[in-house]
C-alpha cells in the first residue's frame, strides 16, 4: 500500500495529474520511510495505471453516492487511500477498514471524527462488520484487496456483506487468470528481493464469476484500467498503454468491477 500511495503522489506532483490526489503527496512527505526505495523504473512503471484505476473508482462512487446521499460507505483495504477526504460526500458514513498495523499507521496521518471512522481489522474476520450499521444503502469498496484473498475467501466475504446490508453496490479490481498464474509462478521461482509483493490468488475471468461467488450480486459492468489511456496527458506513456489495451492478455490484465445487491 505504500507503493500505491507513492505512485498517486507521483502523479499529483505532475503538473498534469490524472487523479490529482493532493493528500497521497503530503502523505508521502509525513511517513517516515525511505521512498527512494520506491523509486525504480519497474515500480513507476505503474504510476499512470495506479491513478486510472483510482479514478475510476472515484467515478462509480460518485456516481453511487449522488443516487444514493445516505449511503454508508465500506472501503476495505483502504491502506492509505484518501478517497473518503477526495469525494468528502455530505450525509455518509463512512469506515476504512484495513489490517491493525496499516490502520496504526494511517491514523498518524488521519482522524476519526465526524462521519469517518477507522477499522482495524483483517476482513477476512467477521466481528468487525458488526461495528458497521447496516440500516442503509452501502457502496462496497475493495481496491487492490480481492486478488490477495483465496477463492473460498472472496466468495464467504461477499456473501457476509450482502447479508449485512440491505442493499448497495460493490466495486472492486480483480486481475485476469494469466495475470494471477504469472504472480504464482514468479514467487515461486524468483528470490523475494527480485519479487517482493505477495502473489494473486483470486483472479476473473468475467462477470459472470462474480454471482457465482455470491449469487446476490448482480453484475453492472466492467471497465478495463488499461483501456482509459485516453486520460494519460504525457503522450509517450498514452502510446505505451494504447498498445497495451490492445492485446487481450496486456489489456484485460487489471480490470475494474461493478455489482449490486
Ligand atoms: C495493494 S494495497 C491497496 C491499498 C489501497 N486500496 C490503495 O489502493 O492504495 C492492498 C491493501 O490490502 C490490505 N489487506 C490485505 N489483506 C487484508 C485483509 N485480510 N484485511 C484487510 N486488509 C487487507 C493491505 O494491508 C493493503 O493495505
Amino acid at each position: 500500500m505504500l507503493v500505491t500511495l507513492f505512485l498517486r503522489a507521483l502523479d499529483a506532483r505532475d503538473p498534469q495529474p490524472i487523479l490529482g490526489d493532493r493528500l497521497a503527496a503530503e502523505a508521502v512527505e509525513r511517513i517516515d520511510y525511505d521512498w527512494a526505495k520506491l523509486d525504480k523504473p519497474s515500480i513507476v512503471r505503474g504510476r499512470a495505471g495506479v491513478a486510472l484505476r483510482a479514478r475510476q473508482f472515484d467515478t462509480w462512487a460518485a456516481d453511487f453516492l449522488r443516487e444514493h446521499p445516505e449511503a454508508t460507505v465500506l472501503q476495505m483495504a483502504c491502506g492509505m487511500d484518501s478517497r473518503a477526504f477526495r469525494l468528502d460526500p455530505p450525509g455518509v458514513r463512512w469506515f476504512d477498514v484495513d489490517l491493525p498495523d496499516v490502520i496504526a499507521l494511517r491514523r498518524k496521518l488521519y482522524s476519526d471524527g465526524g462521519s469517518y471512522r477507522m477499522i482495524a481489522a483483517s476482513v477476512t474476520d467477521s466481528a468487525w462488520l458488526e461495528e458497521i450499521p447496516a440500516d442503509r444503502p452501502a457502496l462496497i469498496l475493495a481496491e487492490g484487496l480481492l486478488m490477495y484473498l483465496r477463492e473460498a475467501e472472496v466468495s464467504q466475504l461477499l456473501r457476509r456483506l450482502t447479508g449485512h446490508f440491505p442493499s448497495g453496490a460493490l466495486i472492486f479490481d480483480g486481475v485476469s487468470v494469466s495475470t494471477a498464474r504469472a504472480t504464482q509462478l514468479l514467487k515461486k521461482v524468483l528470490p523475494p528481493r527480485w519479487y517482493p509483493y505477495p502473489a494473486y490468488w483470486t483472479a476473473i475471468r468475467d462477470e459472470s464469476d462474480i454471482p457465482r461467488w455470491n449469487p446476490d450480486l448482480r453484475p453492472r459492468g466492467s471497465e478495463a484500467v488499461l483501456k482509459a489511456y485516453g486520460q494519460i496527458p504525457d503522450p509517450r506513456v498514452r502510446r505505451c498503454y494504447r498498445l497495451a489495451s490492445r492485446f487481450r492478455w496486456t489489456g484485460d490484465f487489471l480490470r475494474v468491477f461493478r455489482a449490486e445487491f
